[in-house]
């Protein structure tokens, strides 16, 4: 994968009212091209708003966003002819086969009979639907129809993908399916801004995230940065005599090291957890203890998970998790 410092995206102070409720409150951000950026937010956080504006579907109120470098208010025509939008519910009409689907959608976006025939054929296969092709889209499962949905946005040859939670709803296969060919489309080069409510599928797909909660960007940056900046990190010991456990979190709690505060102690891992904010107090933390003459087995830092991260920054639970979603309705 090449990733360049180009912005595909650039979102500055966008402003969407729906009557009282200020559903984008001044929203700035930016996808660098080849890359995917995870926009996380419970429900009602203003995600499918953002989506909507930067495919020209709605206009914002305030504030500028360029694709491709075509404004959304001024350009939406060219802007529209670069971009391919997967929505949260599927797109396609049931009635007819995955085939017509995407013939009919090649036509519309002014493909030649022929090139709308050649793309829908490229399609099908590369989404592995080629036998199905001729089936009404009512007989898919939800795995099939998802993928024909990303066929779907994928005709016009898109630079810029929109995922407005993609995975919402699926059961755990059909989700690891929507990521392996989220992953595909970025080897190939398309740029994703991927909405999602789901810590793990951010974790898994994006490359930097952008935190939104009620309109407005609460945190950003890369996963593992977001995940150092709010919650640190956390020093696991283990020493070679597990005898020595309570003796070193006593070690840790007296230190006098600045900031280190507050070792505890996991007898059943046989090791102590030590909060650490920064590579300097690491670096003191294992000097101190070589110092008093306690040998060590292992020690590792840990970043804390993406649900922590939100319940830290948002100060609220996130709403739901990939596990313990609706298991997907197989079609007959
Ligand atoms: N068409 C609409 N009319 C009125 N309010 C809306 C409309 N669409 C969204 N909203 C409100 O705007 C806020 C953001 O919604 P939305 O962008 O759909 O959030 P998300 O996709 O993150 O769940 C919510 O409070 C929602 O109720
Ligand atoms: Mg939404």
């Amino acid at each position: 994968m090449t990733r360049s410092d180009t912005n595909a995206v650039e979102v500055r102070g966008l402003v969407k009212h729906y009557g009282d409720t200020k559903a984008l409150d001044g929203v700035d951000l930016d996808v660098r091209e080849g890359t995917v950026l995870g926009v996380l937010g419970p429900n009602g956080a203003g995600k499918t708003t953002l989506v909507r504006c930067l495919s020209t579907l709605i206009v914002p109120d305030a504030g500028t966003a360029t694709v491709a470098g075509y404004d959304v208010v001024r350009q939406p025509r060219q802007l529209r002819r670069t971009i391919g939008l997967t929505g949260q519910y599927a797109s396609v009409d049931e009635k007819l086969s995955g085939w017509e689907n995407l013939y009919m959608i090649g036509r519309l976006l002014d493909l030649s009979r022929k090139d709308a025939r050649r793309r829908a054929d490229g399609m099908l296969e590369r989404f592995s639907l080629t036998d199905a092709a001729k089936r009404p889209v009512m007989t898919y499962s939800g795995g099939m129809r998802r993928r024909l949905d990303l066929a779907a946005s994928m005709i016009g040859s898109p630079a810029v993908l929109y995922l407005d939670e993609p995975t919402t709803g699926l059961d755990p296969r059909t989700r690891n399916e929507v990521w392996d060919e989220v992953q595909r489309m970025v080897a190939e080069g398309v740029t994703v801004l991927l909405t999602t409510q789901y810590m793990e599928e951010a974790e898994q797909l994006a490359h930097e995230l952008t935190v939104i909660d009620r309109g407005r960007v609460i945190a950003g940056g890369g996963v593992d940065e977001l995940k150092a900046r709010v919650g640190g990190r956390t020093l696991r010991v283990r020493p070679v005599d597990p005898g020595q456990l309570p003796a070193m979190a006593r070690a840790l709690d007296d230190s006098g090291l600045a900031g280190v505060a507050g070792a505890t102690v996991v007898p059943d891992e046989g090791q102590v957890y030590v909060p650490i904010l920064s590579d300097e107090q690491l670096t003191a933390v294992v000097g101190m203890l070589a110092a008093r003459g306690f040998g060590l087995a292992h020690i590792d830092t840990h970043l804390p998970s993406l649900d922590e991260v939100f319940l830290a920054i948002t100060g609220e639970k996130t709403s739901s998790s990939v596990t313990d979603t609706i298991p997907e309705e197989v079609a007959a």
